[in-house]
């Protein structure tokens, strides 16, 4: 079965199966987003099963709750749980300070929300995800759809006092038309190539007019889990500096596989 799978989404699979092992019996858990956070949904559903695990989760967006539910794991309003021992979520970049770029699946501000309301943030990505600098993946800002182009031009002008490398911003489309968000807003993807500061973009992005926030998640995430196609996996946690190497037998995870409605 894993024969069927690519090296990436291997990598994706063994980074998820191990950061479910951060969870533990009772905790409240906030779900993340995108196809690395999908497999971690599916190994948690796993474990509901298979060991009894008891779990209260929020998600980060309505595709993860959807998904969520149909596997068997219980999800709840962020406002009827208030406070998370620990979000899960994959990340479209991360730096050596775990600073990330997040976005690319449109949900950064329930995901930011739901991060910032949980005691620890575990990342779980690919290795390609890691970059010295953050920058090349296209950087999303949620913006409010009324005056949205007033609000592209203010964030361009904005960009030339800061220290990036290209300046371009362009709203995110399906189908010919301005994506929506789950809260009904719009995604500006902002290619900059390199982020000098991203402290000072994230907090003067959000000062203008119209964002509703930006995808850069600064000193929010506490430890990586990075995975490898061959199932290698590397724990990273920021404050203790521990660096932890397991393997994830993908062997003995064909059940999941053949799960798997995709
Ligand atoms: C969703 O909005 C994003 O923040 C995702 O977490 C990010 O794009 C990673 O997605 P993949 O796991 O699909 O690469």
């Amino acid at each position: 079965m894993t024969a069927e799978l690519s090296p990436i989404d291997k990598a994706k699979y063994a980074a998820a199966r191990r950061s479910v092992d951060f969870v533990e019996n009772g905790m409240k858990l906030g779900l993340g987003t995108g196809s690395t956070a999908a497999w971690m949904v599916r190994c948690l559903a796993e474990r509901i099963r298979n060991d009894g695990l008891k779990v209260t989760t929020v998600a980060t967006s309505k595709r993860t709750a959807d998904l969520a539910r149909d596997l068997g794991v219980p999800v709840m309003a962020l406002d009827d749980v208030r406070w998370l021992d620990l979000t899960i979520d994959g990340t479209d970049e991360f730096d050596p300070n775990l600073n990330l770029i997040k976005g690319g699946g449109a949900a950064l501000l329930q995901e930011k929300i739901v991060a910032t309301a949980s005691d620890r943030m575990v990342v779980i990505a690919d290795a390609a995800k890691e970059v010295a600098q953050l920058g090349a993946f296209p950087l999303p800002v949620e913006v409010i759809p009324f005056g949205w182009q007033t609000t592209k031009a203010l964030i361009e002008e904005t960009l030339f006092s800061l220290d990036v490398l290209n300046r371009e911003v362009k709203v995110r489309l399906n189908r010919g038309k301005p994506l929506k968000t789950d809260g009904g807003n719009y995604i500006l993807d902002l290619h900059l190539k390199r982020i000098g500061n991203p402290r000072q973009l994230a907090l003067v992005l959000n000062q203008i007019p119209g964002v509703v926030e930006n995808g850069l998640f600064i000193d929010i995430c506490d430890i990586v889990v990075i995975g490898n196609g061959d199932g290698r996996v590397t724990v990273r946690d920021i404050n203790s500096g521990r660096v932890e190497d397991t393997t994830v037998d993908l062997a003995q995870s064909a059940n999941i596989f053949a799960d798997l409605g995709e």
